[in-house]
């Protein structure tokens, strides 16, 4: 089976990069050597079309010191939405053998691969293939990140039984953006709340952060604050 880790979420826009990358530089620092993929990214930017940019793969790459860019971002769409829509409006087929190999020799080059999902789990990307079918095939135990507010046990369960119906072993969530002061009460129930419900690792929250930005491409203490508050032993187990 292959070493690594398959990061999803409840939703998009939660904080698969910015979790992903925080894993990669505290692994490395540990003096693993981490690769990293996005496997098919989309909302990428660039006037070339056979050179679009997609800066969760760069975000990705730039933090684990990568030196395969077509490994890291294999497959890249313009529009922001799934993968299997995009491909119909840029009319490009995706070619999964393609991403197949890349994953192959992601695996050859580095010891352990953190993989950033599309969305959520039950994202298509084409006819009759989810992200959770390419969950699968990579046979890869997941992350879940969560938001900690309101909504987020609704939001978290979906995603937890969605993954235990498929039979995915599931590492634990974390819970990004969960403020440490000033917060809500359902901000501070949450995270427990979730673990009784789930039986599951709750790995860490990471709080809102300063100069973490993935667009920009900036880091901040993100690297010092993954090694403080998240459990990454659990995540290699
Ligand atoms: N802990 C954080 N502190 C500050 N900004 C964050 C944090 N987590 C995510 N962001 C920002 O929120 C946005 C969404 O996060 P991202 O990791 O890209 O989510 P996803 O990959 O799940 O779509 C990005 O602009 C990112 O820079
Ligand atoms: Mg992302």
């Amino acid at each position: 089976m292959a070493k690594g880790i398959f990061i999803t979420a409840t939703d998009t826009g939660v904080g698969k990069t910015v979790i992903a990358a925080g894993l990669a530089m505290v692994l490395k620092a540990k003096g693993m050597k981490v690769g990293v993929m996005k496997p098919i990214a989309t909302g990428c930017s660039g006037d070339n079309p056979k050179r679009l940019i997609s800066m969760d793969a760069v975000y990705l790459f730039e933090a684990a010191e990568n030196e395969y860019a077509r490994l890291t971002s294999p497959v890249r769409f313009r529009n922001p939405i799934a993968p299997s829509v995009a491909s119909v409006y840029e009319q490009k087929e995706i070619d999964l053998d393609y991403v197949r190999r890349a994953y192959e020799e992601l695996q050859k080059h580095y010891d352990f691969v953190i993989i950033e999902g599309i969305g959520g789990i039950l994202v298509p990307i084409k006819k009759n293939y989810l992200v959770a079918n390419m969950i699968r095939e990579m046979g890869l135990p997941i992350v879940i990140v969560s938001h900690a507010s309101l909504g987020a046990i609704n939001h978290t369960l979906l995603t937890v039984d969605a993954a235990l119906m498929r039979g995915f072993v599931i590492r634990g969530i974390i819970f990004n953006r969960a403020p440490i002061v000033n917060y809500s009460l359902a901000e501070m129930t949450n995270p427990r709340v979730i673990h009784d419900l789930t039986g599951l690792p709750i790995l860490g929250s990471l709080p809102e952060l300063e100069s973490v930005d993935v667009e920009r491409c900036e880091f901040g203490n993100l690297k010092e604050m993954f090694e403080d508050r998240i459990n990454v032993n659990e995540i290699l187990k």
